[in-house]
């Protein structure tokens, strides 16, 4: 083999390091590189901590009928303890005084937006970060947009510096940064805007071998939506919550332009009830929907995915005939800055997870191959296993058709076409409840499309204050509110 000019030293370390782990195989192709491919191979792979992923390529990836870490420990599991979305009679005084405790936090600037957006969006297919897609059903607002303009709202009206922190991944940092600046950050004073990258890791076969995107390029895939909590401690974000006085985050994915971020009474009730890690739940829409199952487990909060989940605890009734296990976890989640100092960066990491993807890939005849089935493991660390870790973990239920409707698939459930629907259905709900007319179709269905930006309200009663401003909606009308 041909040793490269001016860094002798990186390639032959770099092979002793993949002999030694059985992945020399990577540089099957090294005497056809170019100089620049050869330094691009070595720096995708000396970006890979080998010596952390030797265990895992035994177990995870190596053995494949043992799927996830939670896999063996289905034991014991109850429904979670759930805080109801209207509260009881005896919760109505802690309601209140939880919404006063929140709207405080957010006023004294304690609380954060958090944005997950490093996935790669390959079930929707978009040409870009999932962020960038246009999806107000009118308007053509971008998801970023929304999260951007929602944030912007809160800080006007709680009077405070809210920052939005945004994970992205290496793959689609570059792109995200330019269409924010782009669009001069929607707003935002761009200190106020803090993007970082999270972690990425070789996509492996069935065998455990890392297989190659290109012949001088690694197969690497981002670390997970888990992988953020080691992301914001690597890349200083949450030292500058630290600096900036924020003691709670608020995670939300970038898929879900109904998210409610600045949610007084999720937030009161997180720090009332003494939450180190709150989430919202939605009651799941059949026995078998695909969302994970937020379960108690010896005493502790956590989440089991769909795909993991006993069917016949999925189909379980209680004595009045209602699911027994009924919370579908939303992605929706508040953390306190000290647990995540606590937890992630003193005590544990999370488990990796399995999953099984289609990787394009060069094969052994140095042919890009493109697999009609899943082909290679992916390792994800999902943000959910930290919660079973988390003092008094608080679970809140609210209402779907309010705060959640994911643009995930091209087509079908959980895409464009029905989270503009849904998006549609809330404006025109949020209309109406203030005596606004909204013309509708014989079968119900509203005969109009709004959009409602989140300048104009970001909730029914802030609509309530400029009722005046809105004209009388015609059949058919397509109307923007901002
Ligand atoms: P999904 O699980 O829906 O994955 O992510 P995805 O990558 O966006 O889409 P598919 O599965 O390839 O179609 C849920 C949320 O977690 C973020 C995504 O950006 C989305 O907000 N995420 C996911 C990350 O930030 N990093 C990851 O490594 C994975």
């Amino acid at each position: 083999m041909n040793q490269v000019p001016n860094h002798p030293t990186a390639f032959e370390s770099c092979s002793a390091i993949l002999n030694q782990i059985g992945q020399y195989h990577l540089l099957q192709w090294w005497t056809e590189l170019s100089t620049e491919e050869q330094r691009e191979l070595l720096a995708d792979i000396n970006s890979v901590q080998w010596n952390l992923l030797q265990d895992i390529l035994e177990t995870v990836v190596a053995r494949r009928s043992s799927a996830n870490p939670t896999a063996s420990a289905l034991d014991n599991l109850q429904p979670a303890k759930v805080f109801p979305q209207k509260p009881t009679t005896e919760l109505i005084g802690l309601y209140d005084e939880a919404i006063e405790a929140g709207r405080s936090l957010l006023r004294s600037g304690k609380v954060a937006a958090f944005t997950v957006a490093g996935g790669q969006g390959t079930r929707l297919g978009f040409d870009g970060p999932k962020g960038m897609v246009p999806v107000t059903p009118v308007g053509s607002k971008s998801l970023f947009e929304i999260f951007a303009t929602t944030v912007l709202a809160a800080r006007r009206k709680f009077g405070a510096n809210i920052p939005w922190y945004i994970m992205t991944s290496p793959a689609n940092h570059e792109q995200t940064v330019n269409f924010l600046r782009t669009n001069r950050w929607f707003g935002l004073p761009e200190q106020d805007v803090i993007l970082f990258s999270q972690g990425m890791l070789p996509a492996f076969d069935f065998q455990g071998r890392a297989l190659l995107a290109a012949k001088h390029r690694l197969a690497l895939a981002p670390d997970g939506h888990g992988g953020s909590l080691d992301a914001l401690i690597r890349s200083g974000a949450l030292a500058d919550c630290q600096r900036r006085g924020i003691t709670l985050l608020s995670y939300f994915q970038v898929d879900n332009p109904l998210v409610k971020p600045f949610d007084p009474l999720f937030i009161g009730l997180h720090s009332i009830t003494g939450s180190e890690m709150s989430t919202k739940v939605c009651a799941k829409a059949d026995d078998l929907e695909r969302v994970g199952n937020v379960c108690l487990q010896n005493g502790k909060v956590t989440v089991i995915e769909y795909s993991e989940f006993p069917e016949k605890l999925a189909r379980q009734r209680d004595l009045s005939s209602r699911r027994t296990f009924d919370a579908g976890n939303l992605a929706i989640h508040l953390l306190d800055i000290a647990f995540i100092d606590r937890v992630i960066s003193k005590q544990h990491k999370l488990p990796f997870r399995r999953a099984e993807k289609i990787v394009p890939h060069i094969d052994e005849q140095g042919r890009l191959h493109q697999p009609a089935k899943p082909n290679a493991v992916k390792l994800e660390k999902f943000i959910f296993d930290v919660l079973p870790f988390a003092t008094n973990p608080l679970v809140l239920e609210v209402d779907r058709a309010e705060e959640f409707s994911p643009v995930k698939n091209a087509t079908g459930v959980d895409s464009l076409e029905t989270s503009k629907r849904d998006q549609n259905l809330r404006a025109c709900r949020w209309l109406e409840s203030v005596g606004v007319r909204i013309p509708r179709h014989p079968d119900g269905t509203p005969n109009t499309t709004v959009t409602i930006s989140p300048l104009f309200a970001l909730d029914p009663e802030e609509i309530r204050s400029h009722v005046q401003q809105i004209p009388a909606i015609q059949p058919g009308q397509h109307l923007h509110l901002e």
